[in-house]
């Protein structure tokens, strides 16, 4: 009987196979008559922290309560008898009492969709819980198994470190002093008076510890009941089976053997959600007091199998504080792991034990449990005994492992010696919360007082199918001595001993048998160093230069300025314009009231729709027997091609495949039943056979081989470029690919849809970024009018551009159902259906042919795009006439020609994504930039320089403009970052670090807003004022995060004069706005800004009359005057729109409305022998003219950066060779977390003026994603110093994403040198490029 959120909970029918999270979803709880939906849905996996609730237990030995983060999804209901869970709604409500944390997150800008909110709220919660004054590490260690998409993260961490003691919110480098200390938090920019404070501190609640809700008495009763039972509970197909003795789960496991146990659920969960896997009896034997304890002996210390491994963690910290240096190697190396294995959550969920037992191949602590001696220790009733924790055991040998019937009672990991060294290292695509890529353990025993070798031991994870040990090669070296010649011997054998397979699953084959010898070198200098501490005279140290690659990179908690104008002091105090604005909904977002499409209520007799895709990339279907799901429980029915009464196939986007399917992933079929479980179960039962069709496309190279596009040709040209080649000094060529990127938008595509009972009228309620194009796909679809069919969006849970078009597709199969079955349908897509279904961005081939002078001016650019654009047409052309359009980005070269195509392939159809090409597309421009700069010999940045736009220009399509503040903006992105200085800083640190290189890279900016198509930029509004004053605001934007619907009430509280308190922004809906265009180009506050402050002005004139004759009257007693006039209250407000226009016949055209500038710098260090990089400083400068409101602009500013820097670094979409997406989660897909982001950010908002946009104001929603490029060439700049100590080329390929495998492999060196190749032709790689 857990309570929750201060309640207490009977439920007298848990059943094993239900969760946390979908219990509090879903489940109708007795007593609350409500659902808790505060808690989200962003995996069900584990890894994104949007569940995150906290679990609060008894332990009635040392009768304290422990309180501990934990994810919803992965906690089965049964294993919380007994204990207390919070969830947000408990923390905080509206309604109630919000608490300090929600209040300072909403108030820090700390949330923006809201979809990661609650689970932030609750992870710093239970922190607190813990540590009421935490340190700002604690902070951010707390955050790192929470995934943000919008923010960026820096404003969660600040709003975190508000609790903090010391807090290091602000610190302005070099200065000396707090920016907080400035008159008015104010300082002085050129002639701006620039602030820094975008939220006011003292408005905040203290935080009072002992005003949290007490641990339930009742539950301290139950844990220390002496006669506890055996408990048991029943489920549809599984019984859980809680033993509460030793003897009895003794008794348990050998009557049933097979039967798991079930500690932390962090193996056993996910297996049976994404491998089928089934279990009928569950074994728990959670809180079982033989499992929970930690001794230290005279040998070492030994761990109950029970303890979590944060628990694991707090053991060995209090052991290495209490023992001398020499004897805690292991538990340092563990040490090390523990901080960055998983995050906070999965570590207070995961068991020692289940790890130990579980085995995964890519554990982070079996390889130094082993390489440190340690022993497991079972139980049966046969008796005690103990199994080496060795490389037999780890690699599953019959004779070493646990039998059936045995419990692994405890860990015993002894003490390591004087001259005995033993570490963990690891290489993972991101620093926390990623599995390694490979990892190992390893401990070497020297004959004392030598450096000749006792014994060796050398583990490696995720280099095959189990942990996987050298011990033939550690043999060998027996009796060697630890040098040069040791190491060289160590990883010839070394590779020999262990083989990766050329096609091996995981891929990264060569780069895997490169990190095989990069750790084992890593360790050899770790040991030389050890030895030369203990005995400099005998053993020489190594080399300075090396000392660096010791070392993984800290974890530092993130910090910084924001810098952005004042508002004018004479503007009246009730006008928001130009203030920090907080998130009209942020509050709520923080206290999980905010409703999203999934949190809607039940609607009478829904059902819920689990889709069949297809598995095949190209292939005619030759049959579907939908017989056998039909036959499944509760299954309603199943949704073909054949029931859509209307097109099936709208404008080339097919909903349900119908003979032929042409991308793995595409939609099939539908099971509609009352159930999502059973809804998914009986999917597995549609049958369908397929007959593969050639060619089947993939890759762009393929495309080009099979002449396949999917749009023709777009070209801009100018000058002469053919003339231009005679007259330059060099001409260089190359080719630059750039792969695709997935939303990850924290909220998957949902849907509810409702059939009305009356004149085919269908209702939908959505996340989107387009409701207009809903309505038309699902019109289209049920052949109904538009007019019946009404798009309700609330808000989204994050979009990036995937609910532009998607939704209409997601939303016209939903309304299929729901028309053929009568019933309302919800539909909300797992996050793997979302990935594999959805697409993303386009992955993109860059052909350049440069000509330039030796000064490093550029004269002829001739390039060609091509992009994957997936199997249907979506956006994929006006993506290319974007990218053929920018891709000139901030240079001007005056013969230039660029030409775009669209490759059709067999993939899911790629769709817009933020920045719309231009961050694909600029890579090209910035990668032959920097081989100009190679080739000249000179910098990047003053390549950069020379070819920028200089005064009044016209860009390649003949559009004028005044790149000023681009110049601004690089400037002083130049000075204020001290580029030059850090750039000598950054040569000297290169000059003294052989295997550590840092890299500095800064790069302008020239981002077009808008959409070259007129129509397109319109927008209306619709505002009604009622008679109490208070005033309802429609419009056609959507709410996606951005904090659209916040400007739009600072807008008409302005324009209409009064306080923003009186405006009300419920939805957006095509009922009251009708043919609203996309939410999505920068473009929200622009165009519906003004369709917003037109209505409002027609309004007020309209009351101008009453307002001239009582002056002094009040806003509530002018509007009732008016309607005792028959003055109408109510106005729709129209924007027609920038009159773009591009003519592609005569390559010319007007095409933006503006521009936007912007320059960015950051500094990396990557450490070559792994390919792992750290950010450590970034500034960006932008030109955002005048900002509405700077909280929400910087928010963009710095979320769009952050997403920008994952897609050229971390964020790695890997296909099959046939087709098949295999990232299909936050276990396989990385996006930045708390620990990628700069360890010092610097954002500054530059003035400049922009007559054409609301309030002179720019959109800048998407430009900064660009700006991470900086990243990816501060990455390029540390490679090539790498490369040009070890006598390469300077010139190598650039690509993105610059993984942690594409850096390793680019330092070239005796370890690259060193490892087996494969000849391409002799086998298929496991995963392929598609760009
Ligand atoms: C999102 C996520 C991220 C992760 N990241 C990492 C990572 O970066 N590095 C890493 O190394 N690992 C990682 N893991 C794996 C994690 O460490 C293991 O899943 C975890 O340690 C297993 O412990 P558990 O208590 O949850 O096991 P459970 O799932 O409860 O049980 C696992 C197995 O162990 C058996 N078992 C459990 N306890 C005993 C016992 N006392 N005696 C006998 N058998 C027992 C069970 O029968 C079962 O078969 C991650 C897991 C998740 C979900
Ligand atoms: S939904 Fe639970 S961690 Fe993602
Ligand atoms: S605010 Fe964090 S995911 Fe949107």
């Amino acid at each position: 009987c857990p309570s929750f959120s201060h309640t207490l909970v009977i439920e007298k029918h848990a059943d094993p196979e239900v969760n946390l999270l979908f219990y509090l979803r879903k489940v109708h709880i007795l007593l609350l008559h409500f659902r808790l939906t505060g808690t989200k849905y962003g995996c069900g996996g584990g890894g994104c922290g949007a569940c995150t609730v906290m679990v609060s237990r008894y332990d009635p030995r040392n009768k304290k309560i422990r309180h501990y983060p934990a994810t919803a999804c992965l906690v089965p209901i049964c294993s919380l008898h007994g204990a207390a869970i919070t969830t947000v709604e408990g923390v905080g409500s509206i309604k109630t009492r919000i608490h300090p944390v929600q209040e300072r997150l909403a108030k820090c800008h700390g949330t923006q969709c809201g979809f990661c909110s609650p689970g932030m709220v609750m992870s710093i919660y239970t922190l607190l819980r813990n540590h009421p004054e935490p340190t700002p590490e604690q902070i951010t260690e707390a955050l790192g198994g929470n995934l943000c998409r919008c923010t960026g993260y820096r404003p969660i961490v600040e709003s975190g470190k508000t609790f903090c003691v010391e807090s290091t919110i602000c610190q302005m480098k070099g200065s000396g002093k707090c920016c907080m200390d400035e008159d008015e938090s104010s300082l002085v920019s050129g002639e701006e008076k620039m602030c820094t404070k975008l939220y006011n501190e003292d408005e905040f609640q203290p935080l009072d510890p002992s005003q949290e809700p007490i641990f339930p008495p009742e539950l301290i009763r139950m844990a220390e009941d002496p006669n506890k039972r055996r408990l048991m509970f029943q489920g549809e197909r599984t019984t859980w089976i809680m033993p509460v003795t030793l003897n009895d789960l003794l008794e348990l496991k050998t009557s049933i053997p097979k039967a798991p146990l079930i500690m932390g659920n962090t193996t056993v969960g996910p297996s049976i959600k994404f491998k089928d896997e089934f279990h009928p009896v569950l074994i728990s034997p959670l809180g079982l007091p033989e499992l929970y304890f930690a001794n230290n002996t005279a040998d070492g210390v030994t761990i109950g199998a029970g303890y979590s491994l944060a628990q694991l963690n707090e053991a060995l910290y209090f052991t290495v504080s209490e023992q001398p240096k020499e004897r805690t190697k292991t538990y340092y190396a563990l040490l090390k792991h523990l901080r960055i294995l998983a995050g906070a959550q999965i570590r207070n969920m995961a068991t020692l034990g289940g790890h130990v037992v579980s085995r995964p191949k890519f554990s982070d602590l079996n390889p130094i449990l082993a390489a440190g001696n340690a022993t497991i220790n079972v139980i049966s009733k046969e008796g005690q005994r103990q199994i080496p924790l060795n490389g037999p055991f780890l690699e599953g040998s019959a004779e070493a492992n646990l039998r059936p019937e045995e419990v692994v009672l405890s860990v015993s990991i002894p003490y390591s010696t004087q001259w005995h060294f033993v570490a963990g290292l690891r290489l993972a695509q991101r620093q926390e919360n990623a599995a390694a890529i490979v990892n190992a353990g390893m401990s070497v025993k020297f004959e004392d007082g030598t450096n000749t070798i006792k014994e060796l031991q050398v583990f490696y994870g995720n280099v095959g199918p189990t942990i996987v040990s050298a011990s033939q090669t550690c043999r060998q070296l027996i009796g060697r001595q630890w040098d040069d010649q040791m190491l060289s011997d160590a990883c010839r054998w070394v590779l020999e001993e262990i083989r990766i397979p050329p096609a091996a699953e995981g891929g990264m084959v060569e780069y895997r048998r490169t990190l095989i010898i990069s750790l084992l070198f890593k360790f050899y200098l770790k040991v030389r160093r050890g030895l030369n501490k203990m005995d400099p005279k005998k053993f020489p140290d190594i080399p300075e230069k090396f000392v660096s690659a010791l070392e993984d990179f800290p974890i530092k908690t993130p910090q910084g300025l924001q810098m952005f104008q004042c508002v004018d002091p004479s503007q009246p105090a009730q006008d928001p314009v130009g203030h920090p604005v907080m998130h009209q909904s942020a509050i709520k977002h923080g206290t999980g009231e905010a409703i999203y499409t999934d949190d809607m209520p039940p609607i009478d007799q829904e059902l819920f729709l689990a889709v069949v895709t297809s598995t095949r990339a190209h292939a005619k279907i030759t049959s579907i027997d939908v017989s056998e799901a039909l036959a499944c429980p509760g299954v309603v029915d199943v949704i073909t091609a054949e029931d859509v009464p209307g097109d099936n196939n709208h404008s080339g986007e097919i909903l349900y495949a119908q003979n032929e399917v042409i991308c793995v992933g595409q939609i099939v079929c539908a099971v509609a039943a009352d159930t999502y479980a059973h809804a998914k179960a009986a999917a597995k039962h549609v049958r369908i056979a397929y007959e593969d069709i050639e060619p089947k496309i993939i890759t762009i190279e393929q495309a080009l081989e099979h002449n396949s596009f999917l749009s023709t040709e777009r070209k801009i040209e100018q000058g002469n470029v053919e003339h231009a080649w005679k007259q330059v000094d060099q001409v260089i060529e190359g080719e630059v690919h750039v792969e695709g990127q997935e939303h990850f938008y924290m909220e998957t595509q949902s849907i509810l849809a409702i059939p009305k009972a009356e004149d085919k009228e269908m209702v939908l309620h959505l996340a989107t970024q387009f409701p207009t194009r809903v309505q038309e796909y699902v019109s289209a679809a049920l052949k109904v009018p538009r007019s019946r069919i009404a798009c309700h969006m609330k808000r989204a849970g994050g979009a990036f551009g995937g609910k532009v078009t998607k939704p209409a597709l997601l939303g016209a199969v939903s309304a299929v159902a729901a028309s053929k079955t009568g019933h309302p349908i919800r539909f909300v897509l797992e996050r793997g259906d979302d990935m594999l279904i959805t697409a993303g961005r386009h992955p993109l081939l860059g052909k350049y042919k440069v000509g330039f002078m030796n000064s490093g001016e550029i004269k002829a650019a001739d390039i060609q795009y091509y992009i994957n654009g997936g199997c249907t047409p979506d956006e994929s052309e006006l993506v290319l006439e974007f990218i053929v359009l920018k891709s000139e980005n901030a240079y001007h070269i005056p013969n230039f020609r660029c030409r775009g195509r669209v490759c059709k392939t067999n993939l899911p159809s790629n769709t817009a994504f933020r920045g719309f090409g231009f961050p694909q597309a600029t890579v090209v421009v910035e990668a032959y930039i920097n081989a100009v700069a190679s080739q000249c010999n000179l910098r990047p940045e003053e390549i950069r320089e020379i070819n920028m736009y200089k005064g009044t220009s016209e860009t390649a399509y003949k559009q004028t403009f005044n790149p000023e503040p681009l110049r601004r903006c690089w400037k002083q992105c130049l000075e204020k970052s001290s580029f030059y200085a850090r750039k000598q800083a950054t040569e000297e640190f290169n000059k003294k670090n052989y295997w550590k290189k840092r890299g500095l890279a800064i790069i302008p900016m020239k981002y077009t807003i808008g959409i070259p198509i007129a129509f397109y930029n319109q927008a209306a509004a619709l505002v009604h004022i009622y008679l109490d004053g208070s005033v309802l605001l429609t419009h056609g934007g959507c709410e996606l995060g951005q904090g659209l619907h916040t400007k739009m009430i600072q807008v008409a509280s302005r324009e209409l004069n009064i306080p923003s308190s009186r405006v009300h922004l419920s939805e957006t809906s095509t009922v009251t706005v009708p043919n609203a265009v996309f939410t999505a180009g920068s473009m929200g506050t622009d165009i519906n800004g003004k369709a917003v402050q037109n209505a409002c002005q027609i309004l007020l004139a309209r009351l101008q009359p009453i307002i001239r004759t009582n002056p002094k009257g009040k806003w509530e007693e002018w509007v009732a005057k008016a309607f005792e006039e028959s003055i109408n209250l109510s106005a729709t407000g129209y924007f027609k729109g920038y009159q773009t226009y591009m003519d592609w016949e005569k390559e010319e055209g007007k095409p933006y409305p503006y521009y936007v500038y912007g320059a960015s710098c950051s500094e990396v260090e990557v450490d070559c022998l792994t390919g792992a990089h750290k950010l450590l400083r970034t500034d960006i400068f932008i030109d955002a003219a005048f900002s509405i409101n700077p909280a929400l602009d910087i928010g963009q500013i710095e979320g769009a950066f952050i997403q920008g820097m994952g897609f050229y670094t971390i964020e790695e979409l890997k296909y099959s060779p046939e087709g098949m997406l295999y990232t299909r989660g936050p276990d396989e897909y990385k996006i930045p977390t708390v620990t990628e982001i700069p360890e010092e950010f610097y954002v500054t908002l530059v003035r400049s003026r922009n007559p054409v946009a609301i309030y002179s104001s720019k959109g800048l929603g998407e430009a900064g994603m660009f700006l991470g490029s900086s990243v990816l060439f501060a990455i390029y700049d540390a490679v090539t110093a790498a490369r040009t100590e070890r006598g390469l080329s300077r010139t190598f390929p650039l690509s993105s994403p610059a993984t942690p495998e594409l850096i390793r492999m680019a330092c070239v060196d005796q370890w690259t040198d060193m490892i087996p190749r494969d000849d391409p032709s002799t086998f298929t790689p496991w995963s392929i490029h598609v760009s």
